[in-house]
């Protein structure tokens, strides 16, 4: 599994290539994407499919995950998690919330991120470090690494903070060893216990996917600290 090379011990995934389990949705879930078009039904149900599997790797049983405030996953009381979906590719992880605070993960397709949308989601310090990198370290598409990089901070920070944060409140700089670096450049989130400032990733590009996974640890230095 793709995944796993990058989640700690104690988080558990599962992903999926294809949509070739019919994952039987709760009522709910069903009211929430009856208008919706069958690219969403099918990312929307595969993604529940692995989010069965990786609630049953922490012995439990999968609950409705209908979206709640702002998006979010409402995973079962004490559970932390996070999903998503790109052409090709769903995966979820979750963990035991004693151990994790939060989680953020993110899939793109390693392609060039489309026209225009740079400007809208890079600090001009960003697009100077994906630019160096595209030359000194050519192969993943480092612009749509690095916005994935910025999905998986949102994943980790809306649970925790329950407010938006914008594209240039973070600034992200990779290393080639696989892991980034991520500036918090906004107070931190009021309904945290702990200043937010800085976390830390992983990133991974395989199998013409780029992926992001943000862990903040409950006990280690994972950022919140
Ligand atoms: C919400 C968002 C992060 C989803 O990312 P995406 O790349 O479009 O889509 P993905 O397939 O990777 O992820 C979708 C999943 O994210 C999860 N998600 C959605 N909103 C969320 C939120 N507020 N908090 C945590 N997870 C969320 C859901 O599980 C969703 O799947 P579902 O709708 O089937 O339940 C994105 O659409 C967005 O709004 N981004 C703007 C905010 C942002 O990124 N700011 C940058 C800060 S540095």
């Amino acid at each position: 599994m793709l995944l796993e090379q990058l989640l700690p011990h104690g988080v558990y995934a599962a992903e999926r290539r294809v949509d070739d389990t019919p994952e039987p949705l709760f009522p709910e879930e069903l009211a929430h994407i009856a208008r919706a078009v069958p690219k969403r039904r099918d990312e929307f149900t595969t993604v529940r499919y692995c989010a069965r599997l990786a609630l049953r790797q922490l012995g439990m049983d999968r609950p409705p995950l209908v979206p709640g405030e702002g998006g979010a996953p409402t995973w079962p009381r004490g559970v932390v998690g996070s999903m998503t979906h790109c052409t090709g590719y769903r995966a979820a992880v979750v963990a035991d919330g004693a151990n994790v605070v939060s989680i953020g993960i993110d899939a793109e397709p390693d392609e060039p991120l489309p026209e225009g949308v740079e400007q809208a989601v890079m600090l001009p310090t960003e697009r100077r470090h994906v630019a160096e990198l595209a030359v000194a370290e050519p192969g993943p598409h480092w612009d749509r690494l690095l916005f994935s990089a910025k999905e998986s901070v949102y994943k980790t920070w809306y649970p925790l903070a329950g407010t938006w944060l914008d594209f240039e409140d973070a600034e992200v700089r990779f290393h080639p060893d696989g892991t980034f670096a991520v500036k918090l450049l906004i107070d931190h989130p009021p309904a945290a216990s702990q200043p937010l400032t800085q976390v830390e990733g992983r990133w991974l590009s395989a199998d013409g996917l780029l992926l992001t996974v943000v862990v903040l640890n409950a006990h280690a230095n994972g950022g919140a600290g």
